[in-house]
């Protein structure tokens, strides 16, 4: 049907056999010629993965017609497509037909369409590093090798040969901001400069000029059997290195595989290194140290990047930019301009209050030297989340994980983020957190669930800490989410002033009497009613919802929470009470209990039921709360609301328009006081009255956590008492159960939740319906979001 590639075949097999490269039954390949002289058609499949983009951006670059197949598309297949790649969210074999050779990632399982059409045709297919390998001999290559730090050493080089004005091509496994992308084919350099992949042995098809080992350290265990048969790779490769072999002298692997090399060049802080950094000044974000090489200084070179680890990694660059000539000036100089790679010790929001920073780190190696860094900041506390990556290797390092934790004060530990593994059973994050807490961690924790980790985070947070994300996978989503949120949190907190309270993803279900609720998005409490009227103007600016929150003792809040800002005034004049003869002036943040008793000590009656009501007066005054045959507008002299520009109004009982546990105007508007009016009593009555509401109380309703009343009173029959007749007392979903004591009210057992309270009422609601007729509506506010 589509013969392509045998119609129009590909240049001419190939004789150099050095680089000859076979494919299962495909014709042998110059590939080298191929990929670097010529011009023909390729296709990447797994194109979207950092490796494999790395590789499009090159082939482009370097005169091919690319395409390329990847189940998901990313910011870089739409780069890359801009580039003049031809993008396909799916593997079907047709969209390769036409291409002369395939390029596959390690991540593409033998059985995918593309590369089993690719065989049925004879048609070359090779891996990514096999690709790489030869374009780079095509140049003087500069393979940067080891377990951790590759890419900040790789991009680092490739920085200051640009700045020495060597023009170097190359490839690095991220996004670099500084060097502008992942990957560069510039003809008119002589040097390339690469980050050599050991995680699946192909560093070992290289054939460099030069090679820098950063590190040796097991690793990879999925795919290697052993620290030796590590090291056997790492051999292979320092043995196939034309030109130097640079060398991490204080990393005894490093140095042991390289000692047998006679054109070696050591670095480090040790006395016998070729280049050795002296008098190292970590501050902050910057470090300083100066150069000796072979016992003479060179300079003093000033670093950006933070850490000592990172130290060490320029070192290695200063050694081998200074034996390709380039002089110290310039290399010191282009090491200050240096700027990290993505995800690499990234800040992601810096106030004096706060600090987060995102981390690629997933081996314990350099979780320890992340966490040091972090330390070394100066911040109060260290907070961390982290997401183990690959069952493989949280299996295989599962001590070293325990211990890699000591700097840090609060850890979070979710899921295994798997890669391309399928799960291993009983390596989740829960056997991270057991070791991590065996190894005598006091503070870790498992969240499970990806989405919830930032809130768990956030629920810690106090000023002066310093947030980490570390993982290779895609907890950084998390830590951005935490950031957005933290700059709306800053700014409301800079309108509620030092006095006023600002919290991140508040659980709800700790400002309700029911006990139930998600989270508030931003929790704020303020003080006075400026700062009321500011929020509200805030919030109408941002576009964020507000509501408002007394004691919650009227309200089911939904398991999801409320997103937006929600408003509990308290504190200062909102819990304030003045009684003025036989007027009581109250904020909304008071207790309508309070307001009872304070009523009392002055002598004023006709407030006594308000003793009844678990409320604050905001609550009462939104709701007309009523108990004892009464209700609170019955009292009401005056109101003072602010409307939805921030405005402050009162207004007089005559001009309010009110009904039966409904004050329409605080639908849009926020009350900020009200004016009480009782009459003089004698003690004794204002005394009895109290404590025949207390009795009545006793006697009838449930002391156990709940909203009070369910549903308002039909006209037919009070609800309760129609509850009691349905025979629905003790109903139960979950732990949510209809009270025993009183047929209106709904307890929470212990831990119920939203949805369980919902499926009760709603339960109650088709039965009144559904036996007499009756549909009772909710006098319980229900709000937010469902999980
Ligand atoms: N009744 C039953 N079985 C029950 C519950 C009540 O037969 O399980 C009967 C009572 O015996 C009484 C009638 O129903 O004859 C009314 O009950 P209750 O006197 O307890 O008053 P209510 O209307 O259920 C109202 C308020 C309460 C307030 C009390 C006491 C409403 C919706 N509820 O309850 O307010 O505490 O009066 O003054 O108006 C609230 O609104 O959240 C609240 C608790």
């Amino acid at each position: 049907m589509r013969p392509v590639f045998e119609k129009r075949g590909v240049s001419k097999p190939l004789t150099r056999m050095s680089s000859a490269i076979k494919s299962d039954r495909a014709l042998p390949l110059d590939l080298l010629r191929f990929l670097t002289r010529e011009r023909h058609r390729i296709h990447l499949v797994g194109v979207a993965g950092s490796g494999m983009s790395g590789i499009a951006a090159l082939l482009i670059e370097l005169g091919h017609t690319v395409s390329g197949s990847d189940k998901v598309s990313t910011t870089e297949t739409e780069r890359l497509q801009r580039l003049g790649l031809r993008f396909h969210e799916q593997h079907r074999a047709e969209v390769a037909d036409a291409a002369d050779l395939i390029v596959f990632s390690s991540a593409i399982r033998s059985d995918n369409p593309i590369l089993v059409d690719a065989r049925d045709w004879g048609k070359p297919t090779v891996r990514r590093a096999e690709a790489l390998a030869a374009i780079m001999r095509s140049k003087r290559g500069i393979v940067i090798a080891g377990m951790h730090g590759k890419t900040t050493t790789s991009a680092m080089t490739a920085h200051a040969l640009r700045e020495g004005g060597l023009h170097p091509s190359h490839y690095v496994g991220a996004e670099i901001p500084i060097l502008g992308t992942n990957a560069h084919w510039d003809p008119r350099g002589e040097y390339f400069v690469a980050e050599g992949d050991e995680s699946d042995g192909t560093v070992a098809l290289f054939e460099p000029e030069h090679t820098l080992i950063l590190n040796i350290e097991e690793e990879h265990l999925d795919f290697y059997a052993d620290l030796a048969a590590i090291e056997k790779v790492f051999g292979q490769l320092i043995a196939q290195t034309t030109g130097k072999v640079f060398y991490n002298i204080e990393d005894e692997n490093a140095a042991r595989v390289c000692r047998s090399f006679t054109r070696r060049i050591s670095y480090g802080f040790a006395d016998e290194a070729d280049y050795r950094a002296v008098d190292i000044r970590l501050k902050d974000f910057t470090s300083t140290f100066r150069v000796n090489h072979r016992g003479q200084e060179i300079g003093e070179a000033v670093l950006n990047v933070p850490g000592q680890h990172n130290v060490h990694n320029a070192l290695g660059v200063i050694a081998l930019a200074s034996e390709l000539g380039i002089g110290f000036e310039k290399i010191a100089k282009s090491l200050a301009k240096f700027e990290h790679a993505r995800r690499r010790f990234e800040i992601k929001y810096d106030s004096p209050r706060f600090l987060l920073v995102d981390d690629y780190g997933h081996h314990p190696t350099e979780i320890r030297a992340t966490l040091k860094t972090a330390r070394s900041v100066g911040r109060k506390r260290v907070l961390t989340m982290f997401q183990p990556h690959r069952y493989s290797r949280t299996k295989a390092l599962r001590k070293e994980f325990g211990r890699a934790f000591d700097d840090a004060e609060r850890v979070v530990v979710t899921d295994v983020y798997g890669s391309n593994e399928a799960p291993i059973p009983g390596v989740t994050g829960q056997m991270i957190v057991d070791e991590i807490a065996t190894h005598g961690h006091r503070s870790v924790s498992y969240e499970p669930c990806l989405e919830r980790v930032h809130r768990v985070v956030a629920n810690m947070l106090e000023s002066g800490d310093l947030v980490l994300s570390v993982g290779a996978g895609n907890i950084h989503e998390q830590l951005s989410v935490l950031a957005a949120d933290l700059v709306i949190a800053e700014k409301l907190k800079a309108i509620v002033g030092e006095d006023g309270d600002v919290r991140l993803y508040e659980p709800l279900s700790k400002h309700t009497t029911l006990r139930v609720g998600g989270p508030a998005q931003f929790w704020v409490e303020p003080r006075d009613e400026q700062a009321f009227a500011k929020l509200i103007r805030f919030c109408r600016n941002e576009n964020l919802q507000l509501f408002v929150i007394g004691r919650g003792s009227n309200l089911l809040v939904r398991d999801g929470g409320i997103r937006g800002v929600v408003v509990h005034p308290c504190g200062g004049n909102f819990d304030k009470i003045e009684i003025n003869g036989a007027e009581i002036t109250a904020g909304v943040g008071a207790k309508l209990k309070e307001v009872a008793y304070g009523a009392k000590a002055a002598g004023i009656g006709g407030l006594e039921w308000m003793e009844g009501i678990p409320g604050a007066v905001g609550g009462g005054l939104r709701m007309n709360a009523g108990a004892m045959g009464a209700q609170t507008f019955e009292n009401i002299v005056r109101v003072r609301y602010l409307d939805a520009d921030g405005e402050a109004y009162t207004k007089t009982r005559d001009e309010l328009e009110v009904y039966y546990r409904n004050f329409p105007l605080l639908e849009k508007n926020f009350a900020v006081s009200a004016v009480f009016r009782g009459q003089p009593a004698p003690l004794e009555e204002i005394v009895r009255k109290l404590e025949a509401s207390q009795e009545k109380r006793r006697t009838s309703q449930p002391a156990a956590k709940s909203a009070g009343c369910i549903f308002k009173n039909p006209d037919s029959c009070p609800a309760g008492k129609l509850v009691d007749e349905l025979g629905l007392k003790n109903s139960r979903v979950g732990k949510a159960r209809v009270s025993d004591v009183h047929g209106n009210f709904i307890v929470n057992d212990g831990g119920a939740t939203a949805a369980e309270m919902l499926e009760l009422i709603e339960m109650v609601k088709a039965t009144a319906l559904a036996r007499r007729g009756i549909e009772l509506e909710t006098e319980v506010q229900i709000v937010g979001e469902p999980a």
